[in-house]
C-alpha cells in the first residue's frame, strides 16, 4: 500500500475523556491532535496511524487495514503502546511528558501534556529568514538541556535514534524537551522492513542505516548533527554519502571563523563516522557544552564604535571594569 494521506479525527470528537480540538502535526505514523481533558486541561495526543499500512476516510473513525498488512499494524501498535509505557516512567523536564494512553478505534493513543512553543527545526528557519545566525550562547544553552533529557532516556534503557531539530521542541519558556521518540520502537522490528521510518538523511549515523551497533553513541552523533543545523542551516553530508567522499572538512573550517573553536570541535567529535572516536558519554559531552565558551574575536575585528571609545574611556575612568575581549565578541544573544 503507497503511503496516504489519513483523514485526521473530526474536531471536537469525544474520546476516552478527551475532546479534540483539533490535528496539530501529521507524519508518516502518526497524527497529533490538541485535546482537552475532562478538566480543561491541554494534552496533546498522538494517534498511532501508519499512513503505508493504515487508511482512514473523511467522516471514518476506524482505519482500515488489509489482511496483509494486519500482521505488520499490530506489532508496530504494539510498539507504540510499548514506547508510550517507557516513556510514562520518565519524568523530566526535557522530556515530553507522557500523561495517559488508551485504546479506541482499533488503534492506540498516547496521551501527552500540551506545551505551547514550536520546534527546534522552525526556530534555525525563522533566523534564516531573518538572516540571523543561531548564536553560540543559544546553542550551548538548549542543547545542555537537550541532553539532560537524553541522559535521562538512556538511563531508564531507552535510546532516541531520531534526534534532528524537527524533534527538540522549544517551549515558550525557551526551554528544549524532546519529543518524538517513534523510532526508539523501531529497533525492537529490525525484520519488519515495513515499519523501518525513513531516518532524515544527515542526522543518522552510518550505524542507523546498518541497524546494528547501536548505542548511546547513537544518539550522539544525531546531537552533533542538529547543533551542526543550527550554525549551518541544513543537515550535515548523509552517513553513506561521507563515507565515500567525506565532504565535512571545509564545513567545519567555515564555521571556525562563526563559533568558538571548542564549540566547533565538539560538534565535528560528535560527528565522528567511527562511533568509537565520538564521546562515549552524555557526560562528556555535557562539559564541553557547560564549559563558559572563551570570548572568541571574530576574524576581522570591527574598527571601535563611539559607543566603544566610551566604554573604553568610562572603563578607564574607573565605572565598572571594561572587558574589552566581551566588548570586542558582542554579546552573544540567545537567539
Ligand atoms: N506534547 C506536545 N505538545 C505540543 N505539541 C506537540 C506535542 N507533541 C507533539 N507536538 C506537535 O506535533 C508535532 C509532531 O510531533 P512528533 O514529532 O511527536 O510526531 P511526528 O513527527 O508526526 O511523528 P511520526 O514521524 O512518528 O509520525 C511536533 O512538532 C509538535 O508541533
Ligand atoms: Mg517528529
Amino acid at each position: 500500500m503507497a503511503a496516504q494521506n489519513n483523514a485526521p479525527l473530526p474536531d471536537g470528537l469525544e474520546i476516552a475523556g478527551y475532546r479534540i480540538v483539533k490535528k496539530i502535526a501529521s507524519g508518516g505514523f502518526s497524527i497529533v491532535y490538541l485535546a482537552y481533558d475532562t478538566e480543561g486541561v491541554a494534552v496533546a495526543i498522538k494517534e498511532y496511524l501508519p499512513s503505508s499500512l493504515a487508511l482512514r476516510q473523511e467522516g471514518e473513525l476506524v482505519p482500515a487495514v488489509s489482511k496483509a498488512h494486519l500482521p505488520v499494524f499490530r506489532i508496530g501498535l504494539k510498539c507504540f503502546f510499548e514506547e508510550g509505557r517507557a516513556l510514562a516512567r520518565i519524568s523530566h523536564p526535557n522530556v515530553v511528558s507522557v500523561l495517559n494512553f488508551f485504546r479506541a478505534h482499533e488503534t492506540v493513543y498516547m496521551v501527552m501534556a500540551y506545551e505551547s512553543g514550536h520546534s527546534l527545526q522552525e526556530h534555525i528557519q525563522r533566523q534564516r529568514s531573518k538572516g540571523v545566525k543561531v548564536g553560540e550562547l543559544f546553542i550551548r544553552t538548549i542543547f545542555t538541556q537537550a541532553v539532560k533529557g537524553l541522559r535521562e532516556v538512556h538511563a531508564n534503557k531507552l535510546l532516541h535514534l531520531d534526534l534532528k531539530p524537527a524533534n527538540i521542541y522549544l517551549r515558550t519558556d525557551g526551554t528544549p524537551m524532546l519529543l518524538d521518540f517513534g523510532a526508539a520502537r523501531q529497533t525492537i522490528n529490525t525484520d519488519m522492513p515495513t515499519l523501518t521510518p525513513m531516518y532524515t538523511p544527515g542526522f543518522a549515523p552510518p550505524e542507523l542505516y546498518a541497524k546494528t551497533g547501536m548505542g548511546p553513541w547513537t544518539d550522539i552523533y544525531s546531537i552533533g548533527a542538529s547543533m551542526f543545523a543550527c550554525m549551518v542551516g541544513s543537515p550535515p553530508q548523509p552517513a553513506d554519502q561521507r563515507k565515500l567522499e567525506d565532504k565535512m572538512a571545509g564545513h567545519f573550517e567555515k564555521l571556525e571563523g562563526q563559533y568558538s573553536p571548542e564549540l566547533v570541535q565538539l560538534v565535528r567529535w560528535c560527528l565522528q563516522i567511527d562511533p568509537l572516536e565520538r564521546p562515549q558519554s552524555l557526560f562528556a559531552l555535557q562539559k564541553v557544552l557547560q564549559a563558559k565558551p572563551p570570548a572568541a574575536a571574530p576574524a576581522e575585528p570591527p574598527a571601535p564604535t563611539m559607543m566603544d571609545k566610551l566604554r573604553g574611556l568610562v572603563g578607564r575612568l574607573g565605572g565598572g571594569g571594561s572587558n574589552a575581549a566581551r566588548a570586542k565578541a558582542g554579546p552573544d544573544t540567545l537567539v
